[in-house]
């Protein structure tokens, strides 16, 4: 169950928190017959935002509001703002909230700010006996970090328009500010290229960005105070570049779009003016398209097998003293730079990329470790931190809540630690289809956001998840998949048979952490279905929380209550195996997961059994046989592991060591 209380003033459940708040025991009563007015300036982003925030608090309460488009200060919800911001990096995002009982009042210097305040306007609603309500406060807020990003890998699996829109919309939610789009790798070239059709004709597989769709993205992002950078991968991860045009590539070819996971060999010739001559083609046309200051080339892991395996690089090297390819590739991040300076973009690079020659106007992501960060800023050079944030290695989101980008052990100057921009998410994504990919996100990505907008001692955990539960379920009504996908997936399995087994496993278990899925047997790659156990189980679920934390607290007070509620669960999970081996009869799929489904129903046995005991009576073989039992249970099955069995083991732990 959630534990999402509706009589309750919302103030406590803001998330990122704002910078300061100041609450009142003043209601502000959500009726029909209240008008909402704003400033009325020409292209303003306030007006569609604020249709789209009174339409869900419409759908949240049934309650018809009115809206007026010119501002006079008479209105009971009045948005007031001065200007229409240029969206860019470092524009004002601040804002003021105070409501009274008597009106609702968001102030600001511009209009990205409103808007950020009315995304904390629709959170704060509430409700009581008497209804609906906006709680009493004064809320004066802005963003702690200036660049709040998230990576969408469009390549390894490619994401439909709608999906990105509907992130978009999350990431506003959570005032996130940067959509990164990896928009070129070695298993496709997702954009379409008027100047090289090749590109996006023979390296997509017919999945890829039409520029009609890359400036829907970009309008909608901008409406909600979101820019879009582009990322092209160059020299490495770069396939599908070569599957038209092998000529840029190190190795004549012929290539073909890859459809394994991993670091691949192809690489652009960086010897080659042709290699220049296309880019300075291909990054001009794309510096048209994306009207943001900032343009990414990759730069990672570019692994130069093929050019040791080139004698003319190699000789080019040896005649321009080029000592080593990181040297090679430095030269070739060099050329890169000037041709996005001729096209007035500042150029944006994984920490590979930091080499002495480049402009020091460039931002660079450190994704390695933070020595890449630290290095940069205390060199001059601005920085946002990735290490810590993959949040595709399925860690769970306290994981990433304590990584904070200014951690006091960095040692750096105030005016290095300006340097440091903020982070940003990366949504990686080998093991993410359509289905998953808002599961993968969300809500994990939420205390990623609340790391770079809220102040740096914002950091109580528990807070963060209770806090973390509710926005999932208000996430939702954005059209989120994150939840609802999960049942789907799992009739899909079944056939229409009961889920309710299978439910009851899945939310004890969580897909494996950190890469270690593709080390299980199965080798992956882009045409396969991610439908199966591992898929359908989320990171870092509130059921395992929940359990988890329940024992916590039973083995710091004892109280009956959660012994109780402690028992009632072990017996659920002892009761279940039946219920899943019959499923499991007819849904073949499942058989692999037999052995997990025993396991968690043994140990939940052997809990309730020992727990019920009054006192130590465990002899060696009970120990024995719980030792074997408890560690088979930790082993992964079907990419999936039990993340209950460690509390389990406490439970026995108190009672009888
Ligand atoms: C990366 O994860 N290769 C940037």
């Amino acid at each position: 169950m959630l534990s999402f209380t509706v009589l309750q003033a919302q103030v406590n459940s803001l998330m990122p928190a704002p910078q300061k708040v100041i609450e009142t025991k003043a209601k502000f009563r959500v009726s029909n017959l209240f008008s909402v007015e704003s400033s009325s300036l020409t292209n303003s982003r306030v007006e569609s935002y604020l249709n789209n925030i009174l339409f869900r608090i419409d759908g949240r309460t049934g309650i018809g509001i009115s809206k007026e488009q010119t501002y006079n200060g008479k209105g009971q919800v009045n948005i007031q703002y001065d200007q229409v911001a240029k969206l860019a990096l470092g524009a004002d995002e601040s804002y003021k909230l105070k409501i009274t009982a008597q009106a609702v009042n968001i102030t600001s210097a511009n209009d990205i700010g409103a808007i950020r305040g009315l995304e904390t306007l629709l959170q704060l609603l509430s409700s009581d006996e008497d209804g609906y309500y906006f709680p009493g406060v004064m809320i004066t807020d802005n963003p702690r970090f200036q660049w709040r990003g998230l990576l969408i890998d469009v390549c390894r699996h490619f994401f439909s328009v709608e999906t990105i829109k509907r992130n978009l919309d999350a990431m506003a939610a959570m005032k996130m500010n940067v959509l990164h789009l990896h928009l070129s790798e070695d298993q496709g070239f997702r954009i379409e290229s008027k100047v090289y059709p090749g590109l996006h004709e023979l390296g997509s597989n017919g999945k890829y960005y039409t520029q009609d769709d890359i400036q829907s993205i970009i309008q909608y992002a901008d409406n909600r105070g979101i820019r879009v950078i582009p990322e092209f991968d160059i020299p490495g991860h770069a396939t599908s570049w070569f599957v038209a045009y092998p000529e840029l590539a190190s190795q004549p070819g012929p290539y073909s779009i890859e459809k394994k996971y991993g670091v691949m060999n192809p690489s652009f010739d960086p010897t080659k003016e042709i290699t220049y001559d296309f880019l300075d083609k291909f990054l001009g046309e794309m510096s048209t398209l994306f009207p943001d200051q900032f343009m990414h080339i990759g730069g990672d892991e570019n692994n130069g097998e093929d050019w040791d395996n080139n004698s003319e690089i190699q000789s080019f090297m040896k005649d321009n003293n080029l000592k080593d390819n990181q040297a090679l590739q430095n030269y070739f991040n060099q050329r890169v730079s000037k041709i996005l300076e001729k096209y007035d973009k500042t150029m944006v690079g994984w920490d590979e990329i930091l080499q002495p020659g480049l402009p020091n106007n460039i931002v660079i992501q450190s994704w390695r470790g933070k020595e890449a960060m630290i290095n940069a800023a205390k060199n001059g050079y601005r920085v946002m931190l990735s290490n810590g944030y993959y949040i595709d290695l399925c860690k769970p989101a306290s994981a990433h809540y304590s990584n904070d980008p200014l951690a006091s052990e960095n040692n750096l100057t105030p005016e290095q630690r300006l340097n440091i921009l903020g982070g940003e998410a990366t949504m990686w994504a080998e093991m993410v289809t359509e289905e998953t990919i808002d599961s993968r996100i969300w809500p994990r990505t939420c205390a990623i956001a609340e790391r770079f907008w809220s102040k740096q001692d914002v950091t109580d955990m528990s807070d963060m998840y209770r806090r973390l539960d509710i926005n999932s379920v208000r996430m939702e009504e954005i059209g989120l998949l994150h939840i609802k996908n999960q049942e789907m997936m799992m009739r899909r399995l079944t056939s229409g048979a009961d889920i309710s087994s299978l439910k009851i496993l899945i939310d004890a278990s969580e897909p494996l952490k950190i890469y270690s899925r593709h080390h299980q047997g199965v080798t992956y790659s882009t045409d396969m279905a991610f439908t199966r156990l591992a898929d359908i189980a989320i990171p870092d679920p509130q059921s395992v929380r929940k359990f988890n934390s329940m024992v916590e607290s039973y083995l710091a007070s004892n109280s009956e209550k959660d012994k109780q509620n402690i028992i009632e669960q072990l017996k659920v999970w002892g009761n279940n195996h039946d219920e899943f081996q019959d499923l499991a009869k007819s849904a073949p799929i499942l058989r692999d997961a037999l052995p997990i489904s025993k396991s968690l129903s043994k140990c939940a046995l052997i809990c309730l059994e020992f727990m019920r005991l009054e006192e130590n009576s465990r002899t060696d073989s009970d120990t024995k046989q719980i030792n074997s039992l408890f560690s088979e249970a930790k082993k992964p099955c079907m990419e999936t592991e039990l993340m209950v069995i460690t509390a389990m083991e406490k439970l026995l732990q108190i009672k009888f060591d």
